[in-house]
Order: structure tokens, then C-alpha cells, then sequence
């Protein structure tokens, strides 16, 4: 699974030419879940032009409300679902750190929001808490608004360290597999139904660093931020997950 999150950044002049590089570089390969989540704005227009041009991306968003009715500037989950998107995105760092987002905003959130599409939970710890040696514990306590839920097998998790978020700096594969690993324990042992869910890693992913990180056993693919604005770069990472260009 292989996800661009292209945060507060677009235009109809940059998803036109992302499209042609798309086109351009992608070595075809079946199976893979490639999404893409633009800001809501451009949401239609992306959808309109991959239909148009036959390609297999879903569009995703990069958060929704708990509810609909006198919200001003709030999106509902019946308007992404009316929209065709197939996932939103939840409890992204800058979401919590910019907008304030909480746990608890981000568990109502979730609630409406998983079984109507397939949601991705960001979790990840601050630079302060990594030094800290603190980020199972940070982990745990983002992952509490799961547990004891019946949780379906289209829900997957982000795992983003928030100081390897933009930054070229990464932990270590072997790092990254073994926070998977735990996360996927927590959640099947926290949740009523028991599900491992994927785990996708994100934080300064690019085609040079993409090759490590899907070498792993417990990392499912990748959230993609800086580099999925570049149609290229971002074929060439889901090339690379599809086993092409290694
Ligand atoms: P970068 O890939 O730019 O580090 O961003 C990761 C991210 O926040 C994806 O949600």
C-alpha cells in the first residue's frame, strides 16, 4: 500500500504534469493499493483525470469531521463517500500539532469513519519523546483509542515519527520494522477482533531510502509526503514496492 499525502499543496498545473510523469514512469503491475490524497479542493478534478485516463489510484482524503450540520468549514464522511474517495487519512501530526487535534476528537473521528472507507491512523512520537526513549509508551497511548473496538481489515496504521517528518532524517530500517512489529502486537491484542493491521511507514520516504524500508518483513508500504508531489518520484517508489527498478 503506497499513499501520497500532498498536505496543503496543489494546483490544476501540478496534477496535470504529476499525471503525465505518472504515466510516464509507472511500470504497470496489478494488485498494489496506490492512493492519493490532495487537499479536498482538488479532489473532483484528480478523480475526473484518472478516470479519464484509466488509471488505478484511488483518491483519499487527509482528514474528515465527526459530524455534518453547522460545522463551518468541516467535510462529513457522506461527502467523501459521495465524492468517490476510498480512505481518509486521521490524526496526522500536523493535525495534532497545528489544529490541536486530540485522541479523543481523533477516536469520534475514527468511529464514523472506519467502516464507511479505509482510514489511516497516524501515529509517531516527537523528536523529544524519541530522545526520551519514550515512543513505545507514546505509541501505546495514541493506539488506546482502538482498543476493545471491532476494528474491519481495510483499517491500516501510519506509523510517522514526527522528526523524520520532512527532515531527509529517518530511524534505521531495522528500527522501523521493530515499532511495526510492536504496533501490530499492541493492536491484535487490544482490539475485540484481534486484526494485525498494515502498518505503512512515513516520514522522509524517496526513492533512494524505499528500496530498506520495503525490504522489511513488518513494514506494508509507505505514506509519502515531500515526495509524492513529483508524479516521477512517486512512480518510482510504487515501482519499487511492486518489485520493478530493484
Ligand atoms: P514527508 O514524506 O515529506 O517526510 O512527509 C511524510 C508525511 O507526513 C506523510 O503523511
Amino acid at each position: 500500500m503506497i499513499v501520497a499525502n500532498w498536505k496543503c499543496n496543489g494546483s490544476k498545473k501540478m496534477i496535470q504534469d504529476w499525471l503525465r510523469q505518472y504515466m510516464d514512469t509507472f511500470i504497470s503491475s496489478t494488485g498494489t493499493y496506490v492512493g492519493i490524497a490532495p487537499p479536498y479542493m482538488y479532489v473532483e478534478h484528480f478523480l475526473n483525470l484518472i478516470n479519464e485516463y484509466g488509471l488505478d489510484i484511488k483518491l483519499g482524503v487527509q482528514d474528515v469531521d465527526k459530524s455534518s450540520g453547522a460545522r463551518t468549514s468541516a467535510i462529513s464522511i457522506d461527502m467523501i463517500q459521495d465524492m468517490d474517495c476510498k480512505f481518509t487519512i486521521l490524526g496526522h501530526s500536523e493535525k495534532r500539532v497545528i489544529f490541536n487535534e486530540s485522541n479523543e476528537n481523533i477516536s469520534k473521528k475514527l468511529d464514523i469513519a472506519i467502516d464507511k472507507v479505509d482510514a489511516i491512523y497516524c501515529i509517531g512520537e516527537s523528536a523529544e519523546e524519541n530522545n526520551k526513549n519514550q515512543t513505545k509508551d507514546i505509541l501505546e497511548n495514541q493506539l488506546s483509542i482502538i482498543k476493545g473496538k471491532i476494528i474491519p481489515s481495510s483499517f491500516s496504521i501510519a506509523y510517522e515519527p514526527v522528526w523524520a517528518i520532512g527532515t531527509g532524517n529517518t530511524p534505521t530500517p531495522e528500527d522501523i520494522n521493530d515499532i511495526h512489529k510492536f504496533i501490530k502486537d499492541v493492536v491484535q491484542s487490544s482490539t475485540e477482533n484481534n486484526i494485525v493491521p498494515t502498518v505503512l511507514y512515513g516520514g522522509s520516504v524517496n526513492e533512494a531510502n524505499a528500496e530498506s524500508f520495503f525490504k522489511q518483513n513488518y513494514i506494508d508500504g509507505a505514506l509519502i509526503g515531500g515526495a509524492s508531489l513529483e508524479g516521477k518520484s512517486f512512480a518510482n517508489i510504487v515501482n519499487i514496492f511492486n518489485g520493478k527498478n530493484l
